[in-house]
C-alpha cells in the first residue's frame, strides 16, 4: 500500500503551501467590495478602480518592527489621477505610518514613487522618485525594513531611502520630533481616485473612459523583525558599499521632491532631522 506516503506528501505539500505566502491568508478586504479580488489560490491580488470606487486591503496581522515586501504591478497605460498605495499604519489620531504611493501618469510619462513617515499623527517628510523601470511592465519588489532604529525603504532590493530614529539628539531640541517605535502597524494597499492631486498636482483628470483600472499584487511577506534579524540588516546596509552606492545613486539620478531641500516650504530652515 502507497496510502501513507501519498499522505506523508499531502501533508508535506500543504504545509509549505500554509508557509508561503497566501493572500486568503494574510489580508481582510477592507473596502470596495468586490473590486478587491484575490486570484490564483491566493497567489495573487487585484486591486480594481472604477468611477465609482477604489478599494483597499489590510493585513491580519500587526507589526511593531518588520519586514515587508510585496511585488507590485501598477496600473498601466493612461493611469493618470490613480494612486496605488503600500503602506504601514497605527490607528487613531496621533498615528504612526510609513508610506509607499504611486502616482500615476499619462501613457509614457513617469509615475511618482511618493514616500511619507508619520510618527504620532505627524507626517510632512515627503521624498519623492521616478523609477529606473516602467512599473507597469512586470512586477517589481517594493520593501520597508522598519526597525527601532531605522526605516529602509527599498526597490527590488535598491534602498532608496532611509530614515534614522533620532530621538536621543533631537528629542532635546524638538519637542515636534518622534520616531514610530511604540505602536504596532497593519500593512495596507489601495487603488483609488486622486486626480484632485496625484498627476501634475491634479492638472491631468482621471480618463474613465479608461476604467477599470487595475493593478496586481504577489508574494506579499511580512516578518516581525527580531531585534537580531533587524541588526543584521543594519550593519549589511552600512558595511555595503554596493548597497550605499546604489542609494546615493537613486538619490542623485532619480530622487526629483525632498522635504529637506524645499526652501520655500521652510523658509528658516528644514525640520532638525534634515541635519
Ligand atoms: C507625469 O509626467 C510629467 C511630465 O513628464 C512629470 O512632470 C510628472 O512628474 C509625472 N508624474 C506625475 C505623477 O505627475
Amino acid at each position: 500500500m502507497d496510502t501513507p506516503l501519498h499522505l506523508l506528501f499531502l501533508l508535506l505539500a500543504s504545509s509549505a503551501a500554509l508557509a508561503s505566502a497566501n493572500f486568503y491568508n494574510d489580508v481582510d478586504i477592507t473596502w470596495g467590495n468586490d473590486r478587491a479580488k484575490i486570484l490564483d489560490n491566493g497567489q495573487q491580488l487585484q486591486l480594481t478602480l472604477d468611477r465609482s470606487s477604489g478599494c483597499g486591503i489590510q493585513s491580519k496581522q500587526e507589526y511593531l518592527f518588520a519586514k515587508i515586501d510585496i511585488q507590485m504591478k501598477l496600473v498601466p497605460g493612461n493611469s493618470a489621477g490613480t494612486v496605488t498605495t503600500f503602506y504601514l499604519s497605527s490607528q487613531g489620531p496621533k498615528h504612526d505610518e510609513i508610506d509607499f504611493e504611486f502616482l500615476g501618469n499619462l501613457s509614457g510619462d513617469p509615475y511618482i514613487l511618493h514616500t511619507n513617515v508619520f510618527a504620532q499623527g505627524l507626517g510632512g517628510r515627503e521624498q519623492q522618485f521616478y523609477l529606473w523601470f516602467d512599473p507597469t511592465l512586470d512586477f517589481h519588489t517594493y520593501s520597508v525594513l522598519w526597525t527601532s532604529n531605522q526605516i529602509i525603504f527599498s526597490v527590488d532590493g535598491s534602498p532608496v531611502r532611509v530614515f534614522k530614529n533620532r530621538e536621543t539628539e533631537l528629542g532635546k531640541v524638538d519637542s515636534n520630533y518622534h520616531y514610530p517605535k511604540t505602536q504596532a502597524m497593519r500593512v495596507y494597499s489601495s487603488l483609488w481616485n486622486a486626480d484632485d492631486w496625484a498627476t501634475r498636482g491634479g492638472l491631468v483628470k482621471t480618463d474613465w473612459t479608461k476604467a477599470p483600472f487595475v493593478a496586481s499584487l504577489r508574494n506579499f511577506n511580512a516578518a516581525a523583525t527580531s531585534s537580531f534579524d533587524a541588526a543584521a540588516e543594519e550593519v549589511a546596509l552600512e558595511s555595503n558599499q554596493e548597497q550605499k552606492q546604489r542609494l546615493q545613486w537613486v538619490r542623485k539620478n532619480y530622487m526629483i521632491y525632498d522635504y529637506c531641500a524645499d526652501t520655500k516650504r521652510f523658509p528658516q530652515g528644514p525640520p532638525p532631522e534634515c541635519k
